[in-house]
This record gives C-alpha cells, sequence and structure tokens, in this order.
C-alpha cells in the first residue's frame, strides 16, 4: 500500500453558526445558504459551472413577480375569483395552485435537466430527484467542512450532523488516506499451461517497464497531468470447477491457473474506471504477444486497496452519558453492539448498510459512481487482508466496517485523573474509497459543482476523507441511538412526515398533520389523509372569508364611486 499521508485537510472560509438551520423553512436555508457562500450562489452559476454545463432557466435568479393565471382549468371547473366563494372544490385548487406558485425554484440546487439526461442514458424517460441536506458540525483535519448528502430516508443527516456535534466538541475527526490516487486495470490471460506459467509472469516482470510505457499510451492525458501507468503486478490464481453441478463443460481449454495482470494508474483528481478500462484494452495485445496467452476479460477492478482511507474519533467516555445511563454504561453497550456486528453477518449488513447510508448520500450528491464504492466496501467487509505478495484475499467471514474500542489517556492519568476519567471512547473505519473530483460525469449535472462548492472545492483524497468521516458519523450515531433509547421516536416524525407527503398533503400543512398523526399514535396514510382534508376545509373557510371581505371592500367601493358620480353629476349642474 502506498505511503499514508497526513491529509491535507478541506478547507471552509467560513466561520457561521448553523444553529437553529434545522428548524429554518427551506427558503431561509437557501437564503442563509447564498449569504453564507456569495462566491457559490452568486446571480449566475459559478464560473465553472457556466464554462461547461447547460444552464436551465431555474437557475437565473427568479426575481420577476408570480402571475397567477385564475383562468386555468382545473378538473373541468373555471376557476375564477367570484365563482370561488360558492365552490369549495375551486378553492382548494386555488390553494395548490398557489402553493406551486410559491414553491418556483429559485435555488439551483434542483436537478438534472432533462435533455442532459436524455444524452446519458439510453432509453430516457425522465428524470428523479432526491432531498438533498448539509451534514453540519464536521472538523475534519481541525478544520470546519459541511457536507451535502443526497438521501431519501429520514434521521440521516440529523444523526450524523449529531455525532459529529459529539466529536467535533472533543477533537473533531482524523482523517487520512493514500498518497497516491490510483487505480487498478486488470488483464485476465487464459490457456498458460502449467509448465509455462512461470516464464509468462517472467516475462511480464522482466518487461515491467516496456509494458508501462505501451500502457502510459492509453492514458496520455493522465501522463501529461502527472499521472498515468507506474506498476505492474501479476498474480495467480488457481482455478475452481464450476459450482453448478448440472454445467457441461462446452471449452476445450484445460489451463489451471488464471493469470491476472494488474496495471496500476495514477489518475490524479479523477474516479478513473474509464481510464482503466482503455488502458487494460489498449496494453492487452502486447500482454499476451510476452506471454502466448489468450486474452480475457480487460476491465478496470473496483476493488481499489490501494485508495483506502481512514477516520478516527477519540472523546472521553462521559461525553456519551444518555439521561439516566452513565457514559461508562452507553460506551459498554456501543462496543457491544459493535462486537456483535464482527460475528454475525446479518447484523453486520444493517451496520455496514447505516455507515453505506452516510458515504452513498455524498457520493450521490457529488456525482461519485457509488455502486463501486458500495462493492468495494463489502468486499473490504469480508476481512480484507494483504498477503506477502500484495495481494487482496478475503476471509470469507463478513463483519463490520468500522471498529470500536475504549482505551486509557496515559497523560491523563499522569496527570492524577481518575480511572473513569482517563477512559477514551475510539472509534475507527478504514475502507477503500474511489472517487473523483474531475472528469467523469461531474460536468452533467450542474448540483455536483454546487455541492463540491459548498465542501470548498475538495480534491479527490480530500472528498474520500470526508465519506469516510460521514460513515463512521452515522455508524457511531446508530450505534448510539440503538444501544440507548431505539432510532424509532426520532424515526418517527421524520417518518410522518413522509406518510403525510405520500397522502398528498400540501407542502406547508406536512409538519402540522405529521404532528397531529404523532399526537394520535397514528401515523397511517388514512390518518393523514383525514387530517389533510380537516386542513383544506380551515383553508376553505379562511379562504371564503377573505374572499368575502375583499367582495365587501369592493362593493363599498362601488357605492363609494357610484356617490362620487353622482356627486359630480350634481356639482356639474351647478356649474352650468
Ligand atoms: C437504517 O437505515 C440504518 C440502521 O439500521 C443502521 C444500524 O442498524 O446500525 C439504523
Amino acid at each position: 500500500m502506498s505511503e499514508e499521508r497526513k491529509s491535507t485537510p478541506v478547507h471552509v472560509n467560513h466561520q457561521v453558526t448553523w444553529s437553529g438551520f434545522y428548524k429554518k423553512s427551506l427558503h431561509e436555508r437557501q437564503t442563509q445558504l447564498k449569504l453564507v457562500f456569495p462566491h457559490v450562489f452568486t446571480s449566475s452559476t459559478p464560473s465553472s459551472v457556466v464554462s461547461s454545463v447547460y444552464v436551465t432557466p431555474d437557475t437565473s435568479p427568479c426575481n420577476s413577480p408570480i402571475s397567477v393565471d385564475f383562468s386555468t382549468k382545473t378538473n373541468d371547473q373555471n376557476i375564477h375569483p367570484h365563482s370561488i366563494v360558492n365552490n369549495d372544490n375551486a378553492v382548494k385548487c386555488l390553494i395548490n395552485k398557489l402553493e406551486a406558485f410559491s414553491n418556483k425554484k429559485s435555488f439551483p440546487i434542483n436537478g438534472l435537466d432533462e435533455n442532459i439526461a436524455d444524452n446519458m442514458i439510453e432509453n430516457c424517460i425522465g428524470t428523479i430527484g432526491l432531498p438533498v441536506g448539509l451534514a453540519l458540525n464536521f472538523i475534519i483535519n481541525g478544520k470546519p467542512i459541511i457536507i451535502p448528502m443526497a438521501i431519501e430516508e429520514p434521521s440521516v443527516i440529523a444523526g450524523v450532523s449529531g455525532s459529529a456535534k459529539t466529536i467535533s466538541a472533543y477533537n473533531g475527526f482524523k482523517a487520512t488516506t493514500t498518497e497516491r490516487n490510483t487505480i487498478v486495470a486488470q488483464v485476465c490471460l487464459l490457456d498458460i499451461s502449467q509448465e509455462n506459467m512461470n516464464f509468462a509472469v517472467d516475462k511480464i516482470l522482466h518487461h515491467k517497464s516496456e509494458i508501462i510505457a505501451t500502457a502510459n499510451k492509453y492514458c496520455d492525458n493522465m501522463v501529461k497531468r502527472g499521472g498515468g501507468v507506474y506498476d505492474i503486478n501479476v498474480r495467480r490464481i488457481p482455478r475452481k470447477a464450476n459450482r453448478n453441478r448440472k454445467h457441461y463443460q462446452i471449452n476445450l481449454n484445460n489451463f489451471t491457473e488464471w493469470l491476472v495482470v494488474h496495471i496500476t494508474i495514477d489518475v490524479c483528481n479523477a474516479m478513473g474506471a474509464n481510464c482503466a478500462s482503455t488502458v487494460a484494452e489498449g496494453v492487452a495485445p502486447f500482454l499476451a504477444e510476452l506471454t502466448g496467452g489468450r486474452i480475457g476479460l480487460r476491465i478496470v477492478s473496483n476493488l481499489n486497496v490501494e485508495r483506502m482511507s481512514k477516520a478516527s474519533f477519540r472523546i472521553p467516555l462521559h461525553m456519551l452519558a444518555y439521561k439516566s445511563l452513565s457514559g461508562k454504561e452507553v460506551a459498554a453497550r456501543i462496543i457491544e453492539a459493535y462486537e456483535w456486528a464482527e460475528v454475525d453477518p446479518y447484523r453486520a449488513t444493517t451496520h455496514n448498510k447505516g455507515i453505506m447510508n452516510g458515504i452513498d448520500a455524498v457520493a450521490l450528491a457529488t456525482g461519485q459512481d457509488w455502486r463501486a464504492i458500495e462493492a468495494a466496501a463489502h468486499a473490504w467487509a469480508c476481512n480484507g487482508v494483504r498477503t506477502d505478495n500484495d495481494n487482496f484475499q478475503s476471509s470469507n467471514s463478513y463483519g463490520s466496517l468500522t471498529t470500536y474500542w475504549i482505551e486509557k489517556d496515559e497523560q491523563l492519568a499522569t496527570a492524577g485523573k481518575t480511572d473513569d476519567e482517563c477512559l477514551m471512547f475510539c472509534g475507527e473505519l478504514e475502507l477503500p474509497i474511489t472517487v473523483g473530483t474531475a472528469g467523469g460525469v461531474l460536468k452533467t449535472n450542474q448540483v455536483y459543482t454546487y455541492n463540491l462548492a459548498i465542501m470548498g472545492n475538495p480534491n479527490a483524497q480530500e472528498l474520500a476523507m470526508s465519506m469516510v468521516c460521514i460513515g463512521l458519523a452515522q455508524n457511531f450515531a446508530a450505534l448510539r441511538a440503538l444501544a440507548t433509547e431505539g432510532i424509532q421516536r426520532g424515526h418517527m416524525s421524520l417518518h410522518a412526515k413522509n406518510v403525510a407527503i405520500a397522502a398528498g398533503c400540501p407542502t406547508n400543512a406536512v409538519t402540522s398533520v405529521a404532528q397531529k398523526m404523532i399526537e394520535k399514535g397514528k401515523i397511517t396514510l388514512s390518518s393523514a389523509k383525514n387530517f389533510i382534508e380537516i386542513y383544506m376545509n380551515e383553508q376553505v373557510d379562511i379562504h371564503k372569508n377573505l374572499l368575502s371581505n375583499s367582495f365587501k371592500i369592493e362593493d363599498k367601493l362601488e357605492k363609494v364611486c357610484d356617490n362620487l358620480s353622482t356627486l359630480s353629476s350634481q356639482v356639474q349642474c351647478n356649474i352650468n
């Protein structure tokens, strides 16, 4: 593995108080973000976005007043102010319409343009949106950072922000990553007989520099940027019989070992998958010529143990105290929870799923290949170990990606603190994370550019470090909640909001409808529909009153006008 480096922390210039951010309305949060990041959310899109990305009309500031077209037909009702007073349905339609207008997007975090999407995949029929939120309170390697997350699941952002608050109140997160931003391309060579295997391996190792030079022709852009192919390794893997007992052997070859060549490429700030696959396809004929083997698959490997990222924290035990539970008790329960995940794949899968709740959400918000990250994480969770010849081997036992332990702070002990005061609760997460902040699909969706800008435009390593910290924060939050009061209470209020939305609740009534369901202890679609009906009827009454008042004023005005015109005729007569 490459030498670990002391990370360059992600830097955020703005020291801001984010307290109360959670309680603000969506519009207030967006306004606050514009104030905090004036260079990101200017009246136009950031220069890096404008230069390369199609700018939708929604990204320009929406300063023009909203005009309401009352004559639009909805549900076959011709809505007109004068017909509203006696028509409840029409009032409901009008309320919905006004709501739609008040939701008009003027903030640029609002998704992918349909025309771009159409050019990205086959058979495109539209796009899908996800909520984007901010994980707060993170201090990584001494620097504060705000981390955008795209996720549909409630409680995750609250969870990571809550645990980050506890951790940052002490020393924050420490994060490290590997020095070089690498990716591995694999070329599989077949049909090499057992007698020729040693010869084939020697040939490759002997011609390493020629192979590197040939391979570099297929990634000259990386070479120009200071990266490119820099290492070649060979792996011999014994062939196994096909697992399916019904399998009928049709190919005549009878090789007994796979000869797999690993080409390691420094991909600078890119994720690098495309580059790796191009290099693999390009260099394969030369490898076949050298070894006499037949070319098999040539493709990137998504298990990249050269790109490990690690996050850790260390807090005094007493900081874990919760309600009537002491810090020591909570710590012991979290350690139990972790130790269970180490030995039970059923629990470990859920435990690691939670970690990926955090990591995937940042990956989605910043345009990363989250499937590659997921696949690598779970491969690593099979207790990834390295053998002498630098190969990754799975121990075939799926376990926790995080580790937790308690240690004694010797400095505090020497300073005469009691045993309990010296105990520190420690957590760590290490896994391979392959991400990029240049190239790939990053320029296709301007939201990635905004989200990366909120993070202070990290390079690939800095992004990976933030992601591993989010994963650790999520797991710590989940275990702390599960080991104490459980997660359902906190989860339910957000879940109730989702149920209200699913029942068709107007957005400005979601909080109150959710609250009513929680108070009733019945969070179901039918209960939500009942409360929505009550809300809509209340709104109808309010609007009826407002409109009838305005008509009364109109009548009075008409009378005043009539009087004025009578008066003016009289005056005119008198003058004449
Ligand atoms: C839910 O999405 C994630 C958790 O189940 C993770 C865990 O159990 O550790 C809460």
